[in-house]
């Protein structure tokens, strides 16, 4: 982790209990276009995205609260958070006994705060900081997939490749406040929670935030 990401994210955040999921602690911000503005003079990058890493988003906290309540859904198995911004579902899934989590997520600035959050939770939390979505699945024996569904681009490429993954045998979780381009139609719904977030991010403050499987791939008809 460079110094500068980090001591950046250090100082527009306060470490804070995650509402509904008091266990988790993350470095968080109040105000997103503030913190984007100073993301794009720090960078230099009029284009730089949002700071998603310093938000616990919906999708990722309905993944949190069920982790608590399935613990046996990641207990001792290999986790694979996928766009994991604050690395809030890898750190939930420590915490329910996973044996090691991997966090990834394209902006470098979610792979500092991933690594502060680890450290402020006790946990390890291992960062890649790069695209793995043209990759082969990772080796792990769950991926956790929070809020991925909020762009159409992502979207595209995040289905086929979690479909891989699956076909390979890896588990998927997928928690999901029901945004535009879900793939409703390749979900099975396991549980909903009442998740709060903050009216900087969504319409409301409290959000239904869903937690998916993947349906199973359908077998051709003879
Ligand atoms: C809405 S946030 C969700 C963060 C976290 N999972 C949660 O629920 O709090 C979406 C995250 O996806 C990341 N992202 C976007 N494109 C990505 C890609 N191709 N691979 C990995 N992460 C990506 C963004 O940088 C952002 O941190």
């Amino acid at each position: 982790m460079t110094a500068s990401l980090r001591g950046f994210v250090l100082r527009h955040t306060v470490l804070r209990q995650v509402p509904g999921l008091v266990e988790v602690r993350l470095h968080l911000a109040d105000e997103v276009l503030p913190l984007w503005r100073d993301v794009q003079l720090e960078t230099g990058d009029p284009d730089t995205g949002l700071p998603y890493w310093a938000f616990a988003w919906a999708g990722g906290l309905a993944i949190g609260r069920y982790l608590r309540d399935h613990p046996e859904s990641v207990a001792g198995w290999r986790v694979f958070d996928l766009a994991s911004g604050s690395g809030l579902c890898a750190i939930a899934a420590m915490k329910a006994g996973a044996a090691e989590a991997t966090g990834a997520d394209i902006d470098p600035f979610a792979s500092a705060a991933m690594r502060l959050n680890a450290r402020a939770n006790g946990c390890r939390v291992a960062a890649v900081g790069r695209d793995v979505l043209d990759d082969a699945p990772p080796e792990a024996d769950v991926i956790l997939a929070g809020d991925c569904w909020y762009e159409a681009r992502l979207a595209e490429r995040v289905l086929p490749w979690l479909q891989r993954a699956r076909d390979r045998g890896i588990e998927v979780v997928v928690g999901d406040p029901g945004r535009r381009y879900l793939p409703q139609e390749q979900l099975v719904e396991l549980a909903t929670y009442e998740v709060r977030t903050t009216t900087e991010l969504e319409d409301m403050e409290l959000k239904l935030g869903r937690v998916y499987a993947l349906r199973p791939a359908t077998v051709p008809a003879l």
